[in-house]
């Protein structure tokens, strides 16, 4: 796995090691407040990164890219935004709910970016 199915990867399993800790933590004091954070930390990070690591590690032209590059970065850092945000909003601190606003819209970008990205792809194959 080389470039941005790597990078994919990566961050796919860093979501994975941070998004079951949380559970473990949620589970262990009986305290659910951050499930949504859980909940997306593993399906939109782990298992998202991960299919977006296999598209880019089947399909390496695709991957060859500064499009490519720019998704990666562009869902790298809006997600990450987005997870930190999110928590802190429900740990109470409402004042950051516009700044979860904007990630979610820029997670939504990568994913727009993406459909771009893939659709010669899928025209092709
Ligand atoms: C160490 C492993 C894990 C632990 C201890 C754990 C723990 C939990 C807990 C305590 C909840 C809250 C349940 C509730 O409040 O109703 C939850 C919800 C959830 N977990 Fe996990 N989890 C683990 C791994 C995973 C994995 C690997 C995934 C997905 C790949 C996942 C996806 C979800 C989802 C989607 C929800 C929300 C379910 C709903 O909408 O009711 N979890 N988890
Ligand atoms: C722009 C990005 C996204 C936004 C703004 C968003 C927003 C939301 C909201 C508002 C809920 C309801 C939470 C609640 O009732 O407590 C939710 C639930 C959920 N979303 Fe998303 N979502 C996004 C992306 C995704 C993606 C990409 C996935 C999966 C690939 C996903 C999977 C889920 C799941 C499994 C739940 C149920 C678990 C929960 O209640 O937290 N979401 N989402």
């Amino acid at each position: 796995m080389q470039g941005v199915a790597r990078n994919f990867f990566v961050l796919a399993i860093i979501y994975a090691l941070c998004g079951m800790a949380l559970g473990l933590q949620m589970a262990i004091s009986q305290d659910h407040t951050e499930m949504p954070v859980h909940a997306h930390a593993l399906v939109a990070g782990w298992l998202t990164s991960a299919v977006f690591a296999f598209f880019y590690h089947l399909f390496p032209a695709a991957g060859q890219t500064r499009l490519a590059n720019i998704h990666f970065w562009l869902t790298a850092v809006s997600g990450a935004g987005l997870m930190v945000t999110l928590y802190l909003l429900l740990a109470g601190k409402t004042a950051i709910e516009p700044l979860v606003g904007m990630f979610s819209i820029l997670f939504y970008a990568g994913m727009l970016l993406f459909a771009v990205i893939a659709w010669p792809v899928i025209r092709k194959t």
